[in-house]
């Protein structure tokens, strides 16, 4: 697998010379992403792209190749397979469409099978490419850019990967990487769980997933990996099913089995997108909470309100003790320091920082959620700059700003830095709950 992320060298097999096309498209982002390795473009016309010189087939190229990109339509894969097997490739991300997905078993069987004799591996077919982060590969015909983080990305669906891919960037959401894994005709998510769980670049991995082909490798490979996984699993209605098995050819199977098979052996399961990586980046970004106690602090009661709703719905423990008395020396007279601790719509950031550091210093208190509505007192950034100065990252903290344009960019600041903060309170709570299952399931793991 490792040829697949950490290539000394790559060839582009259909690179065009037409910038519309998407075999020009992979070779650019290659090299606008900073491969420090080299890069070979194959077309039989040859001549020159992006100022490399082109080689007419693979075989050409001076010297070994470990990972071969594919942009031919289908019908020539066999050929630039067999081409890509005398050559010695290692890993082969085959982008063509026109197999199994569209009907075309025997063709993609065929595909197998000429790898197999080589002892080639293949990513696909039917994908959008692979991005390593790190290594600054990005083999792709996605966005150009990706902001680099510790959430590995594997997606079966090219349209849907594509786009996260962009959403991610917009979000200030780091990515380890990007796995485009198509109809997973050799390369199966488990190969990708067993790399990502010893990959020291990423804590935490999150499937865009259709269906499994093998029910029981999938959850071994769970079991064998101590990262958490955050799943989101599409064809959750008959008609979702169906709509997933001519996508990628995938038996979606029934979710019920889906659901407890996750459950058995810790899979986070997201129901969309959005709270897949509302989970993940807090997995990703936050320590874990050493015990079950969790704070909320707003300035404003209606949050605090829904953010409580969220935090019950959630399997979330409030913190009701004494010592919460402390808080009071970060409010007005008129606060509330009962959990939810209300410091008051006349916060300022120094009460906020007051707040959090109170929070952080109670041994009883494990984790903490911070809500604030946009107030003329309180300016969002400047608040955003308090809690990035004093936050100790010793228990995890979760931000919630709901308000404007100013707010949005405090939004952005703290997500920068590494503080998980997002636009409503329940999104914040349920970052906190995926921590939280992730902790119970681990101690349920151990206990067995
Ligand atoms: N070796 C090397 N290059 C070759 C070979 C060969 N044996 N045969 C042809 N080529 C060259 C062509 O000359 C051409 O280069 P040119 O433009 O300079 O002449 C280039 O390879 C591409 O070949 P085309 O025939 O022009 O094919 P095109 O680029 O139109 O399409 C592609 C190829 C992209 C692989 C297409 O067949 C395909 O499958 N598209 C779907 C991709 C996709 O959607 N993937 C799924 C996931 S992503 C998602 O869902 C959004």
């Amino acid at each position: 697998m490792e040829f697949f992320f950490r290539p000394k060298t790559v060839a582009v097999i259909g690179a065009s010379h037409n910038p519309e096309k998407i075999g020009y498209q992979i070779l650019k982002n290659i090299l606008s992403f900073g491969y420090p390795g080299n890069v070979y473009p194959v077309n039989p016309k040859g001549g020159e792209i992006l100022g490399r010189k082109v080689y007419r087939t693979v075989e050409d190229v001076p010297e070994d190749v470990d990972l071969a990109v594919i942009a031919v339509p289908a019908r020539f894969v066999p050929d630039v397979l067999e081409s890509c097997g005398r050559k010695g490739v290692k890993g082969v991300a085959i982008i063509s469409s026109g197999f199994k997905e569209v009907g075309n078993a025997e063709l993609e069987e065929q595909v197998v099978n000429i790898a197999r004799r080589y002892g080639m591996r293949i990513l696909g077919p039917n994908i959008f490419g692979v991005a390593y982060v790190p290594g600054r590969l990005n083999a792709t015909f996605g966005p150009a850019e990706i902001k680099e983080g510790k959430i590995a990305l594997i997606s079966q669906s090219g349209a849907l990967g594509i786009a996260l891919m962009g959403w991610t960037q917009t979000e200030e959401i780091g990515l380890s990487a990007v796995v485009s894994v198509g109809n997973k005709a050799d390369v199966s998510d488990e190969d990708l769980l067993d790399f990502f769980g010893r990959d020291e670049n990423t804590n935490v991995i999150v499937i865009y997933m259709e269906g499994v082909h093998d029910g029981r490798a999938f959850m071994d490979a769970v079991r064998r990996n101590s990262k958490p996984i955050v799943v989101i699993k599409a064809g959750r209605s008959e008609r979702g099913a169906k709509a997933a098995s001519s996508h990628t050819g995938s038996l979606a199977g029934s979710d019920l089995v889906y659901s407890g098979a996750f459950e058995q052996v810790g899979v986070i399961r997201a129901k969309t997108v959005r709270d897949a990586f509302v989970l993940a980046r807090a997995l990703a970004e936050l320590p874990e909470p050493r015990g079950e106690n969790t704070v909320i602090i707003t300035n404003g009661g209606g949050i605090g309100v829904l953010a409580t709703d969220a935090a019950e719905e959630e399997g979330i423990t409030l913190y009701d003790g004494p010592d919460l008395a402390a808080f009071k020396k970060a409010m007005p007279p008129f606060g509330s320091f009962r959990n939810p601790v209300d410091i008051t719509g006349m916060a300022d950031p120094s009460m906020y920082v007051k707040a959090l550091e109170i929070a952080q210093e109670n041994p009883n208190i494990h984790s903490i959620a911070l809500l604030y509505c946009e107030t003329a007192v309180c300016d969002p950034v400047e608040l955003a700059e308090g809690i990035k100065r004093v936050y100790d990252g010793r228990k995890p903290l979760v931000v919630a700003m709901v308000g404007g344009e100013k707010t949005e960019e405090a939004i952005r600041r703290l997500n920068e830095a590494g503080i998980p903060a997002y636009d409503a309170p329940e999104d914040a709570i349920r970052a906190l709950s995926g921590l939280y299952r992730w902790r119970r399931f681990k101690k349920k793991r151990r206990s067995e």
